[in-house]
């Protein structure tokens, strides 16, 4: 492949379109293609309207346009298998293999790596039918978290405040409401404390982190109403200082890719592990097999075009041969969403004010679900735009994305007030 690679990204979501956008400005970037991708990363990039889930599609696309690396975004294509088929193709892959990604795929599963590695997390149980759990629930009282075992969107965890409130969520999830992610749950101690993302990628030996992120799950200010898949979220996180960070990697982090290696399904790809904070200790929430989406919007923010070097390493198992190069700078990202969103919203309606927004690299606006209708950017998401900024201080990066909001006119769109509020 020489000194310049043909690149294809699989997503369409800010996530992607913030992975384009960093590794377009690495000279080695030669032709970029984005597998769906949306109308914002259609202005960086060539799109392809394949089907991400059918790794043999994806393969045959890729030999017929001389790609030379992969990179896959979301969590659905990496537990179809889609990396798997790709590599039996004989191309350089980024991201997981379908054993590796039932550490996002199957709570239960991570739950078993967890006892076997040692690594602080809640207590548990396992169940595969209604009864048992509602016996479990009984007995350990409430709070408690109710979790389908399996991929949910993002909407199988209930956190019940009231054992009426999990009996509910247990009635829900064997009533098949989740599918066959239902059929099975986990329920856990409920953990207090403060939630951080930490990012770290893994070539089945080394573990390079790349960064450190808060979100925000709640749909509205003040970290009030429904859950969503994220509304804003900002980087780093103040709550990771250098001793959680050690600690979480001595603790939770190695010992996970150690017992997955010892498995014979080595982790290859970004973990992204999401810890709740106490008293000085992290212990382990979740793992996902891939960036967080908008976390990755920031992490690119900061990161730029040496996240190419950074992702071709881990893929070729060289992590140990490089380094993250860090400014001591700060991004936030704003999610504009549909109305109605997480519930049902409007599609279609025309976004203005984008053009006047400034684009380099402090300021980016991602998009997330946008099509273009005749030159015209039209909302077709829940989550549409991210008003990404970056900044000395987070309070800089804070001014500067709101500046952008505030300049996109959009009245059937709406955003939270108060991102980062509690860093600043
Ligand atoms: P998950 O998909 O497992 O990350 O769960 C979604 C969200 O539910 C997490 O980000 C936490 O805010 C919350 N959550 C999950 N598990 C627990 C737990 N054991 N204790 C407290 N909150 C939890
Ligand atoms: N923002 C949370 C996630 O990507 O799962």
């Amino acid at each position: 492949m020489g000194n310049f690679m043909n690149i294809m990204i699989l997503g369409s979501g800010g996530r992607e379109h913030s992975l384009a956008w960093a590794i377009k400005q690495n000279p080695k970037c030669d032709r970029l293609i984005v597998a769906p991708g949306n109308a914002g990363i259609a202005m960086l990039a060539a799109c392809a309207d394949i089907n991400i889930l059918d790794g043999g599609a994806v393969a045959v696309f890729a030999e017929e346009n001389a790609i030379d690396f992969v990179i896959i975004g979301p969590e659905a294509p990496l537990a179809a298998g889609v990396a798997d088929r790709l590599r039996d193709a004989g191309l350089l892959v980024f991201g997981p293999s379908q054993a590796a990604a039932q550490l996002e795929a199957s709570k239960s599963f991570t739950k078993t790596i967890c006892d076997a590695a040692n690594a602080p997390t809640a207590a548990y149980g396992h169940f595969t039918d209604a009864d048992s759990a509602r016996d479990y629930i009984r007995t350990q009282g409430a709070p408690i978290v109710v979790k389908a075992d399996g991929l949910a969107a993002g909407k199988g965890v209930i956190v019940a405040m009231t054992e009426d409130d999990a009996l509910a969520a247990i009635d829900d999830m064997f009533d098949g409401s989740f599918g066959d992610a239902g059929a099975e749950v986990v329920i856990e101690e409920f953990m207090d404390g403060e939630e951080a993302s930490f990012f770290v990628l893994c070539d089945g030996h080394t573990i390079l982190p790349v960064g450190t992120a808060q979100d925000h799950k709640r749909a509205f200010d003040g970290d009030t109403g429904p859950n969503t898949g994220g509304m804003g979220a900002y980087s780093p996180a103040p709550v990771m200082t250098d001793v959680i960070i050690q600690k979480a990697l001595d603790e939770i982090i190695r010992p996970t890719m150690d017992e997955m290696s010892a498995r014979g399904t080595p982790f290859q790809g970004v973990l992204f592990c999401g810890l709740m904070i106490q008293n000085g200790q992290p212990r382990l929430v979740e793992y996902n097999v891939r960036f967080g989406d908008p976390e990755c919007q920031v992490l690119m923010m900061r990161l730029g075009g040496q996240v190419l070097d950074l992702l071709q390493a881990c893929a070729e198992k060289r992590l140990d041969e490089v380094q993250v190069n860090w400014a001591t700078d700060h991004a936030l990202s704003i999610v504009m969403a549909a109305k109605g969103y997480p519930g049902s919203y409007e599609k279609g309606a025309l976004i203005k004010g984008l053009d006047s927004q400034p684009e380099d690299s402090f300021h980016m606006v991602f998009h997330a679900g946008t099509t273009n209708k005749d030159g015209q950017i039209t909302a077709t998401g829940g989550r549409v735009l991210n008003i990404t900024a970056r900044g000395h201080s987070l309070a800089e990066a804070h001014e500067k994305a709101y500046a952008m909001a505030h300049g996109i006119d959009w009245p059937e769109g709406f955003y939270r007030s108060d991102i980062g509020w509690r860093a600043l």
